[in-house]
């Protein structure tokens, strides 16, 4: 085990995302070609003008390129074909399991019926099971639209509520705290979802935040969120309760110039459960083996550490405990058939 991971070694491994936006799996190719489809002018009429045209060096400019480019996404068709493309890739990289984030508010703030991206992206999960991939929807709220928006967007997925298995907080974090949301949280959770956030990395009081989201609405998990190594108390309370984070490593060198893997090694030295994921893999240059490669060949990672952090992604699932044994025992048969060969 204390083999160095390879790439192929990497491919195979059984793995759970945990941390996708569908809405960042739209390539530059189903950009262009949905476009055309619909007729909307999206500025560039090129896969190179696309590509050009991703410049971003923080948050906020990777968003101010992210949200015009879902102009594209206009019928329930388009919406299932964007997820069904990213979930058939998934099955490719052994994703066995996901839970994909999407932001009915950015569609819905340009005309577009929330039972329309909902239905759309929801087909798509339930057609991914002919490939024994088992994916659910984590439906988020915009951090810098209002609270009463989010209050709103909870009582319109009311009756699709079967569709959708958590909230989640995304969007630009500057002077938008997690408790800014304390109340629909609160809301979620007495409906019955899952609840996660975002802690995007280097953010203005970012420990605040971290510490509102873990103390105050005591999210299940925290997408990125690993400023927290700042702070040690908040990095044992995690560790101890289980909580997982959700890194992406090749996002986090985009918008924060660096992979955030010292912080990443860090953590999974102090038993944080912590998992490897791909954020929006159509902008950052990859998608989670690209991800999962990019840490392991920076840092010389063994396949210990690797299937580390492939059993963190199953242990932090929101499935049973019945569900996680079958996974990690599919790692482990994994691993045991990769050292016979
Ligand atoms: N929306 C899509 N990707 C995001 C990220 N990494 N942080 C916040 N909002 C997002
Ligand atoms: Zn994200």
């Amino acid at each position: 085990m204390t083999q160095l991971a390879t790439r192929e070694f990497i491919n195979g491994l059984p793995k759970a995302e945990l941390h996708l936006h569908l809405e960042g799996t739209l390539e530059p190719e189903l950009k262009l070609a949905l476009a055309q489809k619909n007729g909307i002018d999206i500025g560039q009429s090129t896969i190179a003008e696309i590509r050009a045209s991703y410049q971003f060096d923080s948050l906020a400019s990777f968003l101010a390129v992210y949200y015009p480019a879902m102009d594209v996404l206009q019928t329930e068709d388009d919406f299932y074909h964007l997820a069904f493309t990213y979930l058939q890739k998934a099955h490719q990289e052994n994703v066995r399991y996901a839970e994909l984030f999407f932001d009915p508010q950015a569609h819905m703030a340009r005309g577009i019926a929330f039972e329309t991206v909902v239905n759309g992206f929801h087909r798509a999960c339930t057609d991914a099971h002919a490939f024994n991939l088992d994916a659910h929807l984590i439906m988020c709220f915009l951090r810098d639209l209002s609270a009463e928006s989010a209050r709103q967007l909870l009582a319109i997925a009311k009756p699709y509520q079967t569709k959708i298995l958590g909230i989640g907080l995304d969007s630009d974090e500057h002077h938008n705290p997690p408790l800014k949301f304390l109340r629909e949280y609160g809301e979620a959770v007495a409906q019955g979802y899952r609840i996660t956030m975002h802690a995007d990395i280097d953010q203005v009081d970012a420990i605040q935040h971290i510490q509102q989201a873990l103390e105050i609405i005591r999210v299940e998990r925290l997408d990125h969120g690993t400023n927290i190594v700042e702070n040690p108390d908040l990095v044992d309370w995690v560790a101890q309760l289980r909580i997982g984070l959700t890194a992406c490593p090749l996002s986090n060198r985009l918008v924060a110039d660096d992979m955030q893997d010292q912080e990443i090694l860090q953590l999974m030295d102090h038993n944080v459960k912590v998992s490897i994921n791909s954020d929006d893999p159509a902008y950052f240059g990859g998608y989670i083996n690209d991800n999962y490669a990019a840490i392991a060949v920076k840092n010389g990672l063994t396949i210990e550490q690797i299937v580390q952090f492939a059993k963190n992604s199953f242990e932090t699932a929101w499935i049973s405990d019945a569900q996680k044994q079958v996974y990690l025992a599919e790692i482990d048969t994994y691993v045991a058939d990769y050292f016979k060969k």
